[in-house]
Formats: structure tokens, C-alpha cells, sequence
């Protein structure tokens, strides 16, 4: 049996032509799927699964880990993606998303989008006629959410009742890595300073998820009461993409929320560190923390790759 037909039979799953804009419209059940894919395919990286498909990645924001992954992983599953900055297509000069959409989708097999609103995906995804992929806007980052909960299984095995915690922003990477903790029966806290807590709307669907498979969801303005006992601790940077103008002003806010060795006493013996990269040393986290033994942050980055390639298994094929 060749490596295609290999992976065509050991996954009778698929999430042909639909779209990934955020894990709320998905349940635990396709999730793990995804995740014994990804895990699969870690094992099997190439195939033609995906020869003659093209991936058109759409970019309005800088990337190093979503573009390149996203573009190895369709290579290495025989497909093809095309590199598209915002800058050098027409959507930059004023052309309009809807017949962006419709133009694309008759060139190519699914589209990868990397932008600030979540309606402009939305919009992308109700003019196409191919699966459209978030790939990080100011509200979810579901791909990254995918990886991290994939690095989390290999580090702990089972993951129901872990207590993971977020400390930070409560944004995008905020958004879908407690949305899908929740979904997985975790025991998930969110620290933030006020005035930067995670959408009030996303916490009360978080929540009703963690309700459904045994887990929970509490926004925690203390950091040390949120990293008590912690299993897995996870950072991201306190000024994204578009915000460097309140870069100056969010790093006084933010400092108290630092993951340094002093605020990692509080948490398990076993702690793992998390941080979705780029990072800056010494603002969001210590290099102590980041380049020292509890940090998995490498391994994270790695799990982009096979997620997405799980992702684009599951809507292309
Ligand atoms: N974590 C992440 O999405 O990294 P990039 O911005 O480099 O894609
Ligand atoms: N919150 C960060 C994540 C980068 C991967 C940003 O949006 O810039």
C-alpha cells in the first residue's frame, strides 16, 4: 500500500468544502480526528494525497511559522500553494473581497486567509465556493489552537482535567486556545489585566462548551491564583499585529503578567511552557523560561506543520 492510499484508509474522515474560521463551529469528536491525523501524518510526512490541488494563502499580516508550514505541508502532500501579500494583489488596491472569492475559487482548490476582521473571513468564506482557512485574525487563530493542543496530548497524554493557563492578552491566540481546551475537558484560566479580558461573548461560548465534556473556563485577573498547581502555562506577546502603536503603554499594563521563574514557582512540579512565537525576551516572558527545560515552545512550532497538514487533508480530500 503507497503512503496515498495509506492515508485515504486510515482516515474515513473529512471536512471536504468546509471551512475553518474557528473551532466554535466544530465538536470534540471531529477535533480528536484532526488530532489522530496530524499525529498520523507526523509519522507519514509525504504523500500525494493532494497532487494537482493548489492553496492560495492570502496575506494582510507578516508570518513566518502559518506561511511556511502551510506551503511545506502542501508540498510535501504533492499539492502547491501560491504565496499571495495583499500588497502585490488587487484586494490592496481596493478590489473587493467578494469578487476576490469568486475569482479565486475558480483557480484554485481552498483558500488560506492571514487578516485583521473576522468578517472579512467570513465574507471570503460566503463568496467562495472552496474551503476557506483562518490563518489569524484580531479575533482566532484556530491553527495555532490545533498545534498547541497536539504538543499538550504529547507532553501530558490525557488531557481532561489539566489546568492550562493563559496569561496574557486575552485575543486571538487567547480566543481559540480556550475554546478548544474547553472543548478537550480542560480546566482552563485566562489571566489578563482589566480592560484586556478575552470577548465576553467567546468566554460565554467557552464556557458552555467546557459545560458539555467536563471542563471549565474562569477569567483570573491574579496571576499567581491563576498559575496555582498549573500544568501547562502559555504566553503570547502584549502588543499584536496592528497594535505596535500601544506597544509602549501595554508593556506598564502588562509587566505584573510577565512569565518569569518567580511566578513559575506557583505552578506543578511538572509544568510546560507555551508560546505561539515570535516572542519578545524579557517583555511577555523571561529568556530564563523560554530557552530553559520547562519550555516546549520548538516542539509547538514544529506541531504547525502537521496540523495544517491534517487541516488541509481534511477540507481538500
Ligand atoms: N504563531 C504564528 O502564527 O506564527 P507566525 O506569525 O510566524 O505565522
Ligand atoms: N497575538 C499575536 C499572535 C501572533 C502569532 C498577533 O496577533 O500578532
Amino acid at each position: 500500500m503507497n503512503n496515498q492510499s495509506a492515508a485515504v484508509k486510515s482516515y474515513n474522515f473529512s471536512l471536504k468544502d468546509r471551512n475553518l474560521l474557528t473551532w466554535l463551529d466544530y465538536s470534540q469528536e471531529e477535533v480528536k480526528e484532526l488530532l489522530s491525523l496530524a499525529k498520523w501524518l507526523k509519522k507519514n510526512p509525504t504523500s500525494d494525497i493532494l497532487k494537482g490541488k493548489t492553496l492560495g494563502m492570502i496575506f494582510e499580516k507578516s508570518s513566518t511559522r502559518t506561511r511556511v508550514s502551510f506551503e511545506a505541508g502542501m508540498l510535501q502532500l504533492g499539492g502547491h500553494a501560491i504565496y499571495l501579500n495583499s500588497r502585490d494583489i488587487q484586494i490592496g488596491r481596493g478590489e473587493s473581497i467578494a469578487d476576490t472569492a469568486k475569482v479565486l475559487s475558480s483557480y484554485i482548490d481552498a483558500i488560506m486567509i492571514r487578516t485583521f476582521e473576522h468578517e472579512k473571513i467570513q465574507e471570503l468564506s460566503e463568496h467562495a465556493s472552496v474551503p476557506v482557512i483562518n490563518g489569524l485574525c484580531d479575533m482566532y487563530h484556530p491553527c495555532q489552537a490545533l498545534a498547541d493542543v497536539l504538543t499538550i496530548f504529547e507532553l501530558k497524554g490525557m488531557v481532561k482535567g489539566l489546568k492550562v493557563v493563559y496569561i496574557g492578552d486575552g485575543n486571538n491566540v487567547a480566543h481559540s486556545f480556550m475554546i478548544l481546551c474547553a472543548m478537550m475537558g480542560m480546566e482552563v484560566v485566562v489571566s489578563c489585566p482589566k480592560g484586556y479580558e478575552p470577548n465576553e461573548e467567546v468566554v460565554k461560548k467557552s464556557k458552555a462548551i467546557a459545560d458539555k465534556y467536563g471542563g471549565s473556563v474562569v477569567v483570573e485577573h491574579d496571576p499567581v491564583q491563576a498559575v496555582k498547581g498549573a500544568d501547562i502555562v502559555y504566553t503570547d506577546v502584549w502588543a499584536s499585529m496592528g497594535q505596535e502603536e500601544e506597544a509602549k503603554e501595554r508593556m506598564k499594563v502588562f509587566m505584573p503578567y510577565q512569565v518569569n521563574d518567580e511566578l513559575l514557582q506557583y505552578a506543578s512540579k511538572k509544568v510546560k511552557f507555551l508560546h505561539c512565537l515570535p516572542a519578545h525576551r524579557e517583555e511577555e516572558v523571561t529568556a530564563s523560561v523560554i530557552d530553559g527545560p520547562d519550555s516546549v515552545v520548538f516542539q509547538q512550532a514544529e506541531n504547525r506543520l502537521h496540523v495544517q497538514k491534517a487541516i488541509l487533508q481534511s477540507v481538500l480530500v
